[in-house]
C-alpha cells in the first residue's frame, strides 16, 4: 500500500510554480493550503512535488472510493473512446441516466423520483423550486450556520459565513437557530413561524457540513416534521454533504427515523441530483432542465458504481467502525491544548478548537506532516475520509493528529 511520504519542503518547486500562475491568473477561491495535486491511489494524494498525503478530507466527500479505485478505472477505460461522454441530459436519454436514477431510488425512499444537475448548490436550487411550485414565492424557513451552496437561491438560506453573502440579494427567508440540544429553548421555534400560514417550506441540513459538523438535536428534527406535515409545507433536507454514506447510513436523516418530502444530494454521487416525493413532482414537463444536467455520463456511471461498491463492500458498516475509531481516538485529545470539541456522525467528523487562528494554524501543520484535513464554521477542523479508509490508516491519521494537535 502507498505510504505518507513528506519531503522538507512543502510546497515544492513545481507546487510552487502552479500556485504562483493561479493567484496571477485565477480567483483565489477557497484554498486551504499548499497541495497541487498530480494523482492519488487508494487513500493517498500525491502532489507533483511527489509528496504523498493521507486523505482525511475526500475532497469534501466527493471521493468515497479514494482514488484509482479498480472499479472506477474500469469505467473510465470503457469511456476513453466514447466521443459522447457528456450530452444535453435532459434533452436526450442515455442508459447512464436511466441507471443512475433507477439506483438512486433503490436507496431513496419509497415513491421518490430524482432530477440530475450539474452541483450540489444547483440541486437546492431545484428542490427549493420544487417546493414554490406549490406554494408560491413565501419565504423559506433555514437555519443559522447552514450551508446549502452559493448560487444566489440557494445562498438566500445560507448563514454560514458573513463573506459568502455581502452586498448580494436575497430571496425572502426566516432564520430559525440550529439545534443541536434536546432541551434548547429555541427547539419549537418554527412552529411560531409557521402558525401563520406565509412559509413556501422548511431546509435544513442533518449534520451541518460547512457549518462545522453539527449534529442536529432528535427533538429538533423530529418537530421539523412533524411541524411541516402540520403546517403542510415540504421539509427539504441537504444531503449534499452527508448523503450517500459517509454518516454509516446512506442518508443522515435515517439516523432520524424520519422522511424528507424533497432533498438534495451531490458529492459523492459525483453530480447534482434532486430527490422528491411524487406528490410534489411539478406535474408539467420543462419546469427543471439544465444542458449538462443528467448529460456527464461519466459522472453518472461513476455515481451508479459507487453506489454499488458501497452495498457489495459493506462500506455503509466500514464508516460507522471507522468513524467510531476516529471519533474515540479524537476524544482522548479533547479539553487539552485548545481542542474544545469532537463530534459527528460515521465518517463526518468535527474537531472544534479554541480560536480560529490555532485552527488555522494546525491545519497547516497537518498538511505539513502529510495529513490532509480542512477547515468548517469558525473554529472546527472537518475529518471526512473515504469510506474505504481501513484501520490501519485511521491510526496513522490519528498518530499524526495526536503529534500535532497535543504539542504546544
Ligand atoms: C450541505 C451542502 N449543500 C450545498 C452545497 C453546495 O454544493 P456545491 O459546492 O456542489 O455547489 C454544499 C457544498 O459544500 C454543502 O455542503
Amino acid at each position: 500500500m502507498e505510504k505518507i511520504e513528506t519531503r522538507d519542503k512543502i510546497p515544492g518547486p513545481k507546487a510552487r510554480r502552479i500556485i504562483d500562475t493561479m493567484k496571477k491568473h485565477a480567483y483565489d477561491s477557497t484554498f486551504m493550503y499548499s497541495l497541487v495535486v498530480s494523482h492519488g491511489h487508494n487513500c493517498i494524494i500525491e502532489d507533483v512535488d511527489g509528496n504523498k498525503y493521507l486523505d482525511f478530507t475526500s475532497n469534501i466527500g466527493a471521493c468515497p472510493l479514494g482514488y484509482s479505485h479498480p472499479d472506477i478505472i474500469e469505467i473510465l477505460a470503457a469511456y476513453s473512446s466514447n466521443g459522447t461522454y457528456k450530452i444535453a441530459g435532459q434533452d436526450f436519454y442515455c442508459q447512464e441516466h436511466a441507471d443512475l436514477a433507477e439506483n438512486i431510488s433503490a436507496i431513496l425512499p419509497a415513491g421518490f423520483k430524482t432530477f440530475f444537475i450539474n452541483s450540489g448548490a444547483e440541486a437546492v436550487e431545484n428542490a427549493i423550486k420544487i417546493a414554490y411550485r406549490k406554494k408560491g414565492p413565501l419565504p423559506g424557513i433555514s437555519c443559522t450556520g447552514a450551508f446549502h451552496g452559493r448560487t444566489l437561491g440557494a445562498l438566500s438560506f445560507t448563514h454560514s459565513r458573513p463573506v459568502q453573502k455581502y452586498n448580494f440579494p436575497e430571496f425572502p427567508s426566516k432564520r430559525i437557530k440550529f439545534c443541536i440540544k434536546d432541551d434548547d429553548v429555541e427547539i419549537d421555534a418554527a412552529e411560531n413561524l409557521l402558525k401563520e400560514n406565509k412559509i413556501a417550506f422548511i431546509l435544513t441540513e442533518i449534520i451541518q457540513g460547512e457549518g462545522g459538523y453539527n449534529v442536529a438535536s432528535k427533538k429538533f428534527i423530529s418537530n421539523l416534521r412533524k411541524f411541516a406535515t402540520k403546517y403542510g409545507v415540504p421539509l427539504i433536507l441537504d444531503e449534499v454533504q452527508s448523503g450517500i454514506g459517509h454518516t454509516g447510513k446512506w442518508w443522515a436523516f435515517e439516523h432520524y427515523g424520519i422522511k424528507p418530502d424533497i432533498m438534495s444530494t451531490a458529492k459523492a454521487l459525483q453530480i447534482g441530483a434532486t430527490a422528491y416525493d411524487k406528490k410534489f413532482d411539478p406535474g408539467q414537463r420543462s419546469v427543471l432542465s439544465s444542458t449538462w444536467g443528467g448529460g456527464n455520463r461519466i459522472d453518472m456511471a461513476v455515481g451508479s458504481r459507487v453506489i454499488e461498491v458501497i452495498k457489495r463492500d459493506k462500506l455503509l458498516d466500514n464508516a460507522t467502525k471507522m468513524g467510531n475509531m476516529l471519533r474515540k481516538g479524537l476524544t482522548e485529545m479533547t479539553g487539552k491544548k485548545g481542542v474544545v470539541d469532537v463530534r459527528g456522525l460515521g465518517l463526518m467528523v468535527g474537531v472544534e478548537f479554541d480560536t480560529t487562528l490555532h485552527r488555522d494554524k494546525k491545519l497547516t501543520e497537518l498538511f505539513k506532516h502529510g495529513l490532509l484535513t480542512l477547515g468548517a464554521g469558525q473554529k472546527s477542523m472537518r475529518i471526512i475520509p473515504p469510506l474505504i479508509i481501513t484501520r490501519e490508516q485511521i491510526h496513522e491519521g490519528l498518530e499524526i493528529m495526536h503529534q500535532v494537535l497535543m504539542k504546544s
